[in-house]
């Protein structure tokens, strides 16, 4: 690579300059954000497989269009992010491969099951809490097109995390089931949702990279560390107890410290050894081929259409 390109786009990105897709970047970078970006998308999509789970279960008709039309917002995140991608030189085709064939991940956190109506509160409160913790700062990451389609995302995001805690608060000041619900829900759903931010940093292989290039803007603890300072007292509000017999406010460093994560669980899940990773990407595969008949058919318009045109 020429280093001539190479120093003025490091000088471009330390301006904080957004990268487009025309301008000319590494190699590396390019990939980075290939992976980051579908794995982003990949895992919108298959977060719709637990709270659509619930769709037809749900307790009320206004539940009911809440919960639809949050899971349909995922949706078009998942569409934002691929063709974010896409400007990047690979198509939607070969990033759903690569999730079909086990190369590409996508969030831990899906990999989870659905257990009761409890479940889409703090799915909400928590998982969409923390994709926010994570996602407000990738509105300023180095690529435009991921930056711009981070906005739109986290306005839904906060509308979504909203709900969330709104179904919570209704269960946890219910009858004693109702609160009781409540917590099993949060005691299932804590500690994947730390490990939703990923590795320790002194085990992260991408982050010293990706802060260099402004693609990350925080590490991997920091934003742990925000999220669990930012929803200990949303927990003590609704009277739900976290479940770390370690959690203790440290008045030193003006933050929560807490228990040890199972990073064991983590990596197994990474792996493709959740509680429900088969459903889940049986469903994917299963979707992907009841959709060919709809690609064939707009690549058969597509080709017709050209044809006339070169007429
Ligand atoms: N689930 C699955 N894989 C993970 C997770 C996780 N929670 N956390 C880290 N990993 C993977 C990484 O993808 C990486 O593997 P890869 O190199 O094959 O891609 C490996 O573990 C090592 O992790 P890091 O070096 O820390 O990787 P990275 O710098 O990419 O940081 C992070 C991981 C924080 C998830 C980052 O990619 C990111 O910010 N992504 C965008 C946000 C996102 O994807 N959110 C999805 C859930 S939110 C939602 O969809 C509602």
């Amino acid at each position: 690579e020429d280093p001539a390109l190479l120093e003025a786009f490091e000088a471009r990105v330390a301006a904080d300059e957004f990268i487009e897709p025309k301008d000319w970047m590494p190699e590396a970078y390019r990939k980075t954000l290939v992976r980051q970006i579908s794995q982003h998308a990949h895992s919108e999509i298959v977060g719709m497989l637990p709270e659509g789970n619930w769709i037809t279960r749900a307790p009320s008709l206004r539940r009911k269009a809440v919960l639809l039309a949050k899971v349909q917002d995922e949706a078009g995140h998942g569409l934002y992010l691929y063709c974010a991608a896409e400007t990047l030189g690979t198509s939607r085709d070969q990033m759903t491969e690569a999730l079909l064939a086990g190369k590409a991940k996508y969030s831990t956190i899906f990999n989870y099951p659905t257990l009761t109506w409890a479940d889409m509160g703090a799915i909400g409160w928590l998982v969409d809490g923390a994709a926010i913790m994570n996602q407000v700062p990738l509105q300023r990451t180095s690529y435009g097109p991921y930056a711009r389609a981070m906005v739109k995302v986290c306005k839904e995001e906060s509308f979504h995390q909203r709900q969330g805690y709104e179904i919570m608060t209704v269960l946890a000041g219910g009858t004693p089931e109702q609160k009781a619900m409540a917590q099993d829900a949060l005691d299932r759903w804590w500690w994947p949702s730390l490990m939703m931010f990923g590795p320790p940093d002194d085990n992260s292989p991408n982050t010293a990279q990706s802060m260099r290039w402004r693609i990350k803007r925080d590490t991997n603890d920091a934003l742990r560390q925000k999220f669990v300072d930012i929803t200990v007292p949303q927990a003590e509000f609704l009277g739900l107890s976290v479940p770390d017999p370690d959690l203790a406010w440290n008045a030193d460093k003006q933050g929560y410290d807490f228990g040890a994560i199972d990073w064991d669980e983590f990596y197994a899940v990474v792996r493709g050894e959740g509680p429900v990773a088969k459903e889940r990407m049986a469903a994917r595969r299963q979707a992907w081929q009841d959709g060919a008949w709809v690609r064939e058919a707009a690549d058969a318009h597509a080709a017709k259409r050209a044809a006339r045109i070169a007429a």
